[in-house]
């Protein structure tokens, strides 16, 4: 199993997982051609052909970054596949100079085990108003915001990642 840089091929097979929990309020909605232009934020966890996760960083400032589009298929989930793809995200945003790694979650215990912590979503007003303000569930929203500071790696860009079970190469 590897967790590496989507690639455009896998962006149906993306589509298919974050639509299949778009559809439950787990992430948000994404159409093909939205994520063909932010192919470049998305990381993927494969065993060579299928894609079994996803995980996209979207860079919202200087100092900011969110993690979204958090999706393990099922028969994947409790592997550690989750972590791995939070990781790549959290590591990439320490290569970009960016500390700060947010997300908004109804899942906050699984970011906990990450390292993260419960922040004020008011923390956040570029979330807020960029995304949430559209969405259907804005008025019943259950997620919370998370929060977790990557280490500033300078620049460099790490050749080799391992975590848990998963392997990620550039
Ligand atoms: C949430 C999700 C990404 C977790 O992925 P996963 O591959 O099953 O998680 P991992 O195996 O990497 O688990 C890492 C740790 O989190 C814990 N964990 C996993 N899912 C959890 C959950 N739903 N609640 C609390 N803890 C959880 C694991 O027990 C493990 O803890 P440990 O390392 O201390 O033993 C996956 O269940 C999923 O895709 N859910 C549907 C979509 C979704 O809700 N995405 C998140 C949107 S923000």
């Amino acid at each position: 199993m590897q967790i590496r840089k989507a690639r455009t091929a896998d962006i149906p097979a993306i589509a298919r997982l974050v639509n299949s929990r778009a559809e439950v309020g787990d992430v948000l909605p994404r159409s093909l051609d939205e994520l063909y232009e932010c192919v470049r934020d998305f990381f993927v966890a494969s065993d060579g052909g299928a894609v079994l996760g996803c995980s996209s960083l979207k860079v919202m400032g200087e100092d900011l970054a969110e993690v979204r589009s958090l999706v393990v298929a099922p028969e994947a989930q409790g592997t550690g596949l989750g972590r791995g793809l939070v990781e790549a995200c959290v590591e990439e945003a320490g290569q970009l100079g960016i500390r700060r790694v947010f997300a908004l979650t109804a899942k906050p215990v699984f970011f906990e085990r990450l390292g993260f912590e419960r922040v004020a979503r008011s923390a956040f007003p570029q979330k807020i108003w960029k995304d949430c303000f559209s969405c259907r569930f804005f008025e019943s929203c259950p997620e919370v915001a998370v929060q977790r500071m990557a280490k500033d790696n300078d620049g460099e860009t790490a050749e080799y990642f391992q975590e848990s079970n998963a392997t990620r190469t550039e």
